[in-house]
C-alpha cells in the first residue's frame, strides 16, 4: 500500500520505498560478502520480519535456508523483564550453523538479546541479527547487531511489516504513525 492511501495517519516518513529498497541491496551485497559458501540460515521473526526476509533474500546472490520463529513478551506488564514465549519454534536443528537473526526493529533490545542467546544455547556456530531499523535511544540491554538498515528515533513507526494494531504492516514505506490515529 503506498502514501497517498494513508497520507492522512501519516505524520511523516522515515524511509521510502526507494530508500528501503536501496538500503536492502546494501546490507545483501554485506550478507553475501560475509557467508558465502558458508550454508547461512536465515532466521525470521514473525510478523513484522516478513517483508525484511522476502526483499533481503530476493536481492542475496549465495545459497540460503530460511526458517521462522514467532515470540511474545511473557505476559502484560512484564516486557521489562526480558522473559520471552516462543509461540513457533524453529522446524530445524541448528547446531553447528552460522545463523542469522532477521528483524524488523530492535527496540529495547530485550526479545533480540533473549533470542541470540537461546539460539546460541543450541550449538548454533554463531547467531547475527539484521535489523531493519533500530531505536538506539530506546535501549534497555546491549544487543550487538550486525547489520542496521536505518537508525531511527523513539517515534512509535508503522509500515514495512511493523504495525499498530495488526494494521499498517503492508505499506510500502516506513512512517511515523499521526497522534490522532491511536490518542
Ligand atoms: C517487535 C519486533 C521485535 C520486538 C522488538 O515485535 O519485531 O521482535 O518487537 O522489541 P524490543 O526490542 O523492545 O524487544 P512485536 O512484538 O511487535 O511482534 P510482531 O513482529 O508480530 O509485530
Amino acid at each position: 500500500m503506498e502514501h497517498a492511501h494513508v497520507a492522512s495517519d501519516i505524520e511523516r516518513v522515515i524511509a521510502t520505498k526507494e530508500e528501503i529498497d536501496a538500503r536492502i541491496k546494501e546490507l545483501a551485497a554485506q550478507v553475501a560478502k560475509d557467508y558465502d559458501g558458508k550454508n547461512l540460515l536465515l532466521v525470521g521473526v514473525l510478523k513484522g520480519a516478513v517483508m525484511v526476509m522476502a526483499d533481503l533474500t530476493r536481492a542475496l546472490d549465495i545459497h540460503v535456508e530460511m526458517d521462522w520463529m514467532a515470540v511474545s513478551s511473557y505476559g502484560s506488564g512484564t516486557k521489562s523483564s526480558g522473559v520471552v514465549r516462543i509461540l513457533k519454534d524453529l522446524d530445524r536443528d541448528i547446531t553447528n550453523r552460522e545463523v542469522l537473526i532477521v528483524e524488523d526493529i530492535v527496540d529495547t533490545g530485550l526479545t533480540l538479546h533473549w533470542l541470540k542467546s537461546n539460539l546460541e544455547s543450541r550449538g548454533a556456530k554463531k547467531v547475527e541479527i539484521l535489523t531493519m531499523l533500530r531505536k538506539p535511544e530506546a535501549a534497555k540491554v546491549e544487543v550487538d547487531v550486525k547489520y542496521v538498515g536505518f537508525d531511527i528515533p523513539t517515534d512509535f513507526v508503522i509500515g514495512y511489516g511493523l504495525d499498530f494494531d495488526e494494521k499498517y504492516r503492508n505499506l510500502d514505506f516506513i512512517g511515523v504513525l499521526a497522534k490522532h490515529v491511536y490518542a
